[in-house]
């Protein structure tokens, strides 16, 4: 049966080769921050499965308000959303900030927050609906409230793991507060993507380090495709769990981090209030 996935972040790596993977078996929802530059990516992906239903939406995540206009044009496209795959992300290099939080914070947490949120809808008429969030082993070195207290550190490496730590704790809460639509995230590990080309120095000098063990972006891609393919038993049992390498890993993070989880989304839905409502 085709089900419908939708994609945050396909334009390359390893969004992108997730849907060159998920194509064959569902229509897709291709979210990009520029959409009308990326009608070739649909030309390819119609090459795999021409009878494929794939749409073109989506604007920068941290752009709020264009999420929201963009979100209830996703509603009107099909009838369901069976995965939401909240991919974007990127490595804050400069640090840019909007009203004391980060550019790629207000985008890659808070703009997915604001996106899953809107689709929730969507994701109910789904007999089988997951959310699947990138995360990093990055996370562990993140703070989940400071970016809402410690304003315009100017710090990279901090902004990125506070980022990849909200990306893990959003899995957790939302599970925990919608448990009917189950919710993981994952490590994809260390891979070859654009990602290590945007990041400035330090990021560039680890993965010259890292080289040999640099995954492609179709490796990168394998957990994100395991799950969206996992029966819906699976994914309600693992809901809020992390994952590496297609297993769940640190199973008991899921219930010690729920309070922390929980004050995240309080912070975040604090921030996101006069969108949600305007
Ligand atoms: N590569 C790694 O080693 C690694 C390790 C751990 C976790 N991750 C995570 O894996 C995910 C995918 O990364 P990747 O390696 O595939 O990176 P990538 O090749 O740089 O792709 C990132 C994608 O995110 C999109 N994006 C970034 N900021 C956006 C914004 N503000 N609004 C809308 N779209 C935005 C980019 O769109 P544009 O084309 O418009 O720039 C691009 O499509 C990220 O969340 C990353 O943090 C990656």
């Amino acid at each position: 049966m085709i089900k419908t996935a939708l994609i945050t972040g396909p334009t390359g790596g390893i969004g992108k080769a997730t849907a060159e993977n998920l194509i064959a078996d569902h229509d897709l929802i291709l979210w990009c921050r520029k959409p009308h530059e990326h009608h070739a990516l649909v030309n390819h992906l119609l090459q795999i499965r021409p009878t494929a239903n794939i749409w073109l939406c989506g604007c920068d995540l941290a752009d709020w308000n264009q999420v929201k206009n963009e979100a209830k044009k996703v509603l009107s496209l099909t009838d369901k959303l069976d995965t939401l795959i909240l991919n974007a992300g990127q490595y804050a290099h400069p640090c840019q900030y909007v009203n004391g939080l980060e550019i790629n914070y207000r985008a890659g947490h808070l703009g997915h927050t604001l996106l899953a949120m809107l689709l929730k809808p969507m994701l109910e008429k789904s007999a089988s609906p997951r959310i699947i969030a990138l995360s990093s082993i990055a996370h562990r070195a993140g703070k989940a409230l400071r970016p809402f207290k410690t304003m315009n550190s100017h710090n990279s490496i901090q902004e990125y793991a506070d980022l990849k730590l909200a990306n893990r704790l959003f899995a957790i809460a939302w599970s925990h507060l919608f448990p009917h639509i189950p919710a993981v995230s994952l490590h994809p590990g260390v891979v070859g993507s654009g990602f290590g080309n945007k990041g400035g120095w330090l990021v560039k000098l680890v993965f010259s380090l890292l080289k040999p063990f640099i995954l492609t972006s179709e490796q990168g891609a394998n957990t994100s495709i395991w799950l969206s393919r996992q029966p819906q038993d699976y994914l309600m049992n693992q809901a809020g769990h992390y994952f590496y390498q297609c297993k769940p890993t640190d199973t008991k993070g899921c219930s010690k981090k729920l309070n922390e989880a929980l004050s995240l989304w309080g912070a975040s839905h604090q921030v996101l209030i006069p969108v949600l409502k305007s």
